[in-house]
C-alpha cells in the first residue's frame, strides 16, 4: 500500500524525494513558508498546486498518512506532536527537541498516538556503522567499555547569509553552549553498545573562532552509560578546518574499531584471535560477513543517496514502523540521544559538573522539564508551527 506523505521544510526535504518510491511513500503535499523552496520541491515531486502550503496545520488538514520533518530544529517537536495527535506517522530530522519541555511533550504525544514516531538519525545507517553494529552484536569486540564520536563541520556558510542576516542555526546551534548537535556522534556508538547515557560532564572552549557567535566553538562531553561504560563526544560546528563529520572509535575486551579522520586514513579494526599481530586490518574485510540485508539488497540505490546511503536505508525502517513494526529509533531512543545535548549545555554553564541524563521512559524527564520551567529558563516550546 502506498502511503501519502507530507514533507515539511523543503530544503532538507528534497534529499528524501529519490528514496520514497522504494519504501512505498508518495509525496502528495508539502509545506514551507518560503515559496521558492516550496515550489522547487513540489515541482520535483509532482505535487499539485492545491497541495503546496505555507502553514503546517493546513498541510495536515489536507490529509496525509505520514510526514517527514526537515524543518529548523525548534519546529521538530511541535510539528511531530501535531502529527501524532492526528495519528499521522512522523519521521523527524535531528535533534528530536530543543528543550526538556519539548522533549516531555513529544514523549507524551508519542505514547498516546496510534501513529509511529521515528527520528531520522541517518548516520547510524551508514555502511560502516551498520557493519560495526553487526560485529559488536556478534561479540567480535568482546565486552565493550569505551567509545568516541566526533562531529566536526564548519556550518558558518549555512548560518550567515550573504546579505548579513542569520538563519535559525545561529540561535539554536551557534549561540547555545555545549553540544547543540550531538546525535550524529552519539547515536551510532550507543547503538553499538546497546546502552544509554545516565550522566555526563561537559566543557566548552568558549567562543574564539568567530565573533558572530556566543556558544562554544568546540564542546566535549564525557559520559557514563547505564552499564558503566565511558563515552566521549566532541562537536565543533565553526572552527576553520576540514570536515570530519563521522569520526568514531569503539573499544572492547577483544578488539576495536576506528574510523578515518581523512587524509588517506581508512576504516580499520583489530580483533584479537582473528588477527595475530596487534596491527590494523581494513573494516571492509568484514563486509561480506556482517553487512546487513537491507544494505546488500539496496547497495546500488543507497550509494546514490545522501550521507553515505543513510538517507536511503532509514526510509525503509520508517516504512516498517508505519506498518506496525517497532521503530528502530523510537521516541525514547531519539530522546536518549537528544537529551545528552541539552544536559551538556547545563553542565558547561555550571563549570563542567557531572549531571544526570534523564531517562525519557520515566518521570525523570517530567522532573527535568519541571526544573527547566521553575528556573525561568526559556521553555523552548514553539506554539506556532
Ligand atoms: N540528518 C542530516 O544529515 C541532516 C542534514 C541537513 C540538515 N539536517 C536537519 O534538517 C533540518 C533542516 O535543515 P536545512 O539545512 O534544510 O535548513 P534550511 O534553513 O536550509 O532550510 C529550512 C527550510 O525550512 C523552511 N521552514 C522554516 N520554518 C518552517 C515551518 N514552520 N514549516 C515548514 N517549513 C519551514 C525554511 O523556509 C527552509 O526552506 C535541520 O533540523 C537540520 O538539522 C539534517
Amino acid at each position: 500500500m502506498t502511503l501519502r506523505l507530507g514533507i515539511a521544510g523543503c530544503n532538507r526535504g528534497r534529499s528524501f524525494l529519490s528514496v520514497l518510491d522504494a519504501a512505498g511513500f508518495k509525496a502528495v503535499a508539502a509545506v514551507d513558508p518560503d515559496p521558492e523552496s516550496l515550489n522547487r520541491l513540489s515541482d520535483m515531486a509532482g505535487i499539485s498546486n492545491e497541495a503546496r502550503f505555507s502553514h503546517y496545520e493546513a498541510m495536515l488538514a489536507h490529509g496525509v498518512d505520514a510526514v517527514i520533518l526537515g524543518t529548523p530544529m525548534p519546529y521538530h517537536a511541535p510539528q511531530a506532536i501535531m502529527a501524532l495527535e492526528n495519528n499521522v506517522h512522523v519521521l523527524s530530522e535531528v535533534t528530536a527537541a530543543i528543550s526538556f519541555d519539548q522533549s516531555l511533550r513529544l514523549r507524551n504525544a508519542a505514547r498516546k498516538s496510534k501513529a509511529a514516531y521515528m527520528m531520522a538519525e541517518n548516520y547510524t545507517y551508514g555502511k560502516q556503522c551498520q557493519i560495526v553494529k553487526a560485529m559488536a552484536k556478534a561479540g567480535l569486540f568482546g565486552d565493550l567499555y569505551y567509545a568516541e564520536g566526533q562531529y566536526i563541520h564548519d556550518v558558518r556558510s549555512m548560518v550567515a547569509m550573504p546579505d548579513g542576516t542569520f538563519t535559525w542555526r545561529k540561535a539554536w546551534q551557534m549561540d547555545r553552549r555545549g553540544l547543540t548537535y550531538p546525535t550524529h556522534s552519539i547515536g551510532p556508538v550507543l547503538q553499538w553498545m546497546d546502552d544509554r547515557i545516565v550522566s555526563l560532564s561537559a566543557r566548552g572552549s568558549g567562543s574564539h573562532a568567530d565573533p558572530n557567535y556566543t556558544g562554544d566553538d568546540s564542546a566535549v562531553m564525557l559520559c557514563q552509560t547505564s552499564r558503566g561504560r565511558l563515552v566521549q563526544i566532541r562537536t565543533d560546528i565553526r572552527s576553520p578546518r576540514p570536515h570530519v563529520m563521522d569520526y568514531y572509535q569503539l573499544q572492547g575486551t577483544q578488539g576495536c574499531y576506528e574510523s578515518p579522520r581523512g587524509f588517506g586514513d581508512e576504516h580499520k579494526v583489530y580483533i584479537a584471535g582473528r588477527h595475530g599481530e596487534t596491527e590494523w586490518h581494513s573494516l571492509w574485510e568484514f563486509e561480506e560477513e556482517f553487512l546487513p540485508e537491507d544494505w546488500r539488497v539496496h547497495r546500488e540505490a543507497a550509494a546514490k543517496a545522501g550521507h553515505g546511503g543513510g538517507d536511503y536505508l532509514q526510509i525503509l525502517d520508517f516504512a516498517r514502523a508505519c506498518s506496525g513494526e517497532p521503530p528502530v529509533i523510537d521516541v525514547y531512543t531519539a530522546l536518549d540521544w537528544t537529551l545528552t545535548g541539552l544536559v551538556s549545555e547545563l553542565s558547561v554553564e555550571q563549570g563542567g559538573v557531572p549531571l544526570p541524563a534523564p531517562d525519557p521512559r520515566t518521570d525523570e524527564l517530567d522532573s527535568a522539564a519541571e526544573q527547566e520551567r521553575a528556573s525561568g529558563r526559556f521553555s523552548g516550546y514553539v506554539e506556532s508551527v
